[in-house]
């Protein structure tokens, strides 16, 4: 295992541009269930499954509804996320950005979990239970900047964006919905653009951010080089070094989209790499 995290930590300082791409495994040390790991959400409850992939369609023909039925209910198939506390591999990736090594985190979490740790360059992919998003302008806002349970007492719901009068919804972004345009066109600028991609705990298998790492996969650094018959001829070499950190290897390690993948813990193994990278770079 040594070998294998001084070889992430030596890519991560010879790289100039590193992402970090994260999924629900990364959480799980900090007690929200993933999704289809073995102890997952869905893995364990294929009916809530089933119900998820109906919200947002329901949201569409009866966004008031929608809301009764969300405010009348306890908690999301997540539990109550407000009160968790983010772990050490939140921690190590908010690190790494402080260091200038990782320039931002896309996350599939809507657990606020990075954000928590002081990760700054963040884009919530899937959106954050924290948040509301008008689904015309995609103006984000804290759920506290609307009196949800007075707009329910006066059956004025669904609540209206201020700006543009668009309905609000909670901004996690359901089964069918789509992927709000500026958090998408970010993402695939960064993937287009990085040298070096980390990926944390996800299966990789919903998309379209598990397109992310395959767009990387496509770029290429050519290279002119002059064959014995003194012709130029172009090589093309990858352009981007891609690791996964996961429990266990994903559609990524099969396909060979990842270069190599480290097996185990975020949440041991991400502190691993930061110290690592810390000795190498004293
Ligand atoms: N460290 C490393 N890997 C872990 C850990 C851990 N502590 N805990 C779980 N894993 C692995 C699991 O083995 C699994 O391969 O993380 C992966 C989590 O995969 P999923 O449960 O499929 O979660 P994710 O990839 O984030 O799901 C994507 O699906 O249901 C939707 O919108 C939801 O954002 C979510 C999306």
């Amino acid at each position: 295992m040594e070998r294998i995290i001084e070889r992430a930590a030596q890519d991560l300082v010879n790289s100039k541009y590193a992402i970090t791409l994260t999924g629900a495994g990364i959480s799980t040390e900090s007690g929200i269930p993933d999704f289809r790991g073995p102890q997952g959400v869905w893995t364990k409850n294929p009916e809530a499954e089933r119900r998820a992939y109906l919200g947002w369609q329901r949201f569409q023909e009866d966004p008031k509804g929608y809301w009764e039925e969300r405010l009348k209910a306890s908690t999301g198939a997540l539990g109550e996320l407000s009160a968790v506390e983010p772990n050490a591999g939140h921690y190590a990736i908010a690190e790494l950005e402080k260091m200038g090594i990782i320039k931002c985190c896309i996350t599939q979490n809507v657990d606020a979990l990075h954000e928590k740790a002081g990760s700054k360059n963040l884009y919530e992919y899937h959106g954050s239970f924290a948040k509301l998003r008008c689904v015309s302008c995609n103006a984000r806002f804290r759920r506290d900047e609307f009196d949800l349970e007075k707009l329910l007492r006066e059956g004025q719901l669904p609540p209206r964006c201020p700006s543009c009068q668009g309905v609000v919804k909670g901004d996690t972004v359901g089964f069918g919905e789509p992927i709000p345009s500026d958090v998408a066109q970010h993402s695939l600028e960064e993937a287009w653009r990085c040298d070096l991609m980390l990926i944390c705990g996800t299966s990789a298998v919903v998309y379209p951010f598990a397109n992310l790492p395959r767009v990387a996969r496509q770029r290429t650094i050519e290279a002119e080089r002059k064959t014995e018959a003194g012709l130029y001829a172009v090589q093309r070499a990858p352009a981007v070094t891609i690791i996964e950190i996961n429990a266990e290897p994903t559609p990524l390690t099969h396909d060979m989209i990842s270069d190599y993948i480290i097996t185990g813990k975020t949440g041991e193994i991400l502190p691993q790499i930061v110290e690592e990278v810390k000795r190498i770079r004293t």
